[in-house]
């Protein structure tokens, strides 16, 4: 049993206001689905499943003049024995039951005009239509613009993705989708684990162990010997501004800049110590600080050109969130001193970079993970990477929108506590 959505507003009761509380409460916290159409005793047409906390359905108004056209993101899959429809960019896919609906939704793989599609049989009607647009599965594209759909969906930022990056920014982060994320162990029992070794390969074997003692100066053992996850922060002497100010300079800070010209276009580059693909570094620190003598707790962004710390006002409990999502990430007692993350500007790789430049910006976030372990090491401090972070709780910090800059990891830093690590 359902309730009709018209039913909410505006409402009349008491009881009526109780009921629109209650479901919007079970809405938050993605426990409702939204069914369309079907007749009292079939399925419904379409069920609407939320992929984000505040998502609820709206109707955009569609006239028969518009022009639709599905995004180039959306895509439609098979999940177990349905057939959905989603984009990275929605707040919400669409189960279709009705197959033919979901035929007819595929015309829109080329713009047209809904007053034309109407005539069609089974094309959805403007309730669906309207509720996908609000969803920016479809656009409205202007009618002189139907030659150029990549340039005519979103703004600029949006033109530089590829549609597997940004599905992959938004289905391996959290914050954007419903989906099971993290160590759930899913094919445990039926599948056994690989070795923690890989298996040697049948040919000749040359022992370098046998090499070792003619290694009399290598690689600065003890920095990379010494690195170590650190979970457990001593809050007691929590760490100094003057060492956070290091550990940010020796490892983020713009060392150099300089232009070249790239195909007729001047591009500026500006150097840091970690290496990164195409010496774009599209990486910026923004700190939750917790707790940090002579720095006040809140959220800042690093300004790597000028060294120095930029405070972002916003809501201490979207801080709190922030922490206690590293805390639990890392199963911590407590939360982390400061935690970095590690944002990405994803139009500064991606303008030059054509399908691989979510990957190189990932392979970027790892080797400044590194480098940040490094310096904690040297500096007697403790750290540890945190492979997730949650895109639309910093997008609401921040009020930038996802594809335009957004996390792809997240740094925890601190005094290491006495207490041992997992
Ligand atoms: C990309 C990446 C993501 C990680 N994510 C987490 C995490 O979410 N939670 C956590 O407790 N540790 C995380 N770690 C730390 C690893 O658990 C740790 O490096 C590993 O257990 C080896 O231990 P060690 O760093 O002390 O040598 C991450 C490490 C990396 C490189």
């Amino acid at each position: 049993m359902g309730l009709p959505l018209s039913s909410f507003a505006p409402e009349r009761t008491e009881t009526e206001k109780e009921i629109h509380r209650l479901v919007r409460r079970l809405a938050a916290h993605g426990l409702l689905e939204w069914c369309l159409g079907g007749a009292r005793d079939r399925q419904p047409d379409v069920i609407i499943e939320p992929q984000i906390p505040d998502y609820w359905p709206r109707v955009a108004p569609v006239r028969a003049s518009d022009v639709l056209v599905l995004s180039r993101f959306a895509y439609l899959r098979r999940r177990g024995n349905d057939l959905v429809l989603e984009s990275p960019r929605a707040g919400a896919l669409f189960r279709f039951h009705n197959r033919k609906l979901a035929n007819a939704v595929a015309l829109l793989a080329a713009p047209r005009r809904m007053r034309e599609l109407r005539r069609q049989d089974d094309f959805p009607n403007n309730e669906l239509c309207g509720l996908l647009l609000d969803c920016q599965i479809l656009f409205k594209i202007e009618p002189e613009r139907v030659d150029a759909l990549r340039a005519a969906e979103g703004d600029s930022n949006l033109v530089l993705w590829d549609f597997h990056d940004l599905l992959f920014h938004a289905r391996s982060m959290e914050g954007r989708h419903a989906n099971p994320q993290g160590g759930l162990y899913s094919h445990a029992g039926l599948i056994p684990p690989l070795p923690a070794v890989r298996p040697r390969w049948p040919g000749k074997k040359v022992d370098l162990r046998k090499l070792a003692a003619a290694q009399s100066r290598p690689i600065s053992p003890k920095l990379l010997r010494d690195r170590h996850s650190t979970r457990i922060f001593d809050d007691e002497r929590p760490i100094a501004i003057a060492e956070l100010a290091r550990v940010l300079d020796a490892t983020a800070r713009v060392q150099s800049k300089w232009s070249s010209n790239d195909t007729g276009v001047v591009v500026e580059y500006a150097a840091r110590s970690y290496p990164s693909g195409g010496a774009s570094y599209p990486l910026e620190l923004y700190l939750g600080v917790s707790k940090c003598e002579g720095l006040a707790p809140g959220f800042y962004h690093y300004d790597a050109g000028s060294h120095s710390l930029v405070a972002i006002s916003v809501p201490p409990q979207q801080l709190e969130a922030l922490l206690r999502g590293a805390q639990f990430a890392m199963g911590a007692p407590g939360q982390p001193q400061v935690l970095i993350t590690i944002a990405a500007r994803f139009g500064r790789v991606a303008w030059k970079y054509s399908a691989i430049a979510y990957a190189l910006i990932l392979k970027d976030a790892g080797v400044l993970m590194q480098t940040l372990y490094l310096a904690a090491t040297e500096m007697g401090l403790g750290g540890c990477a945190i492979g997730t972070a949650n895109i639309d709780l910093f997008a609401k910090m921040t009020r930038i929108e996802i594809h335009i800059e957004g996390p792809v990891g997240q740094f925890a830093l601190g005094r290491a506590g006495k207490v041992g690590n997992p």
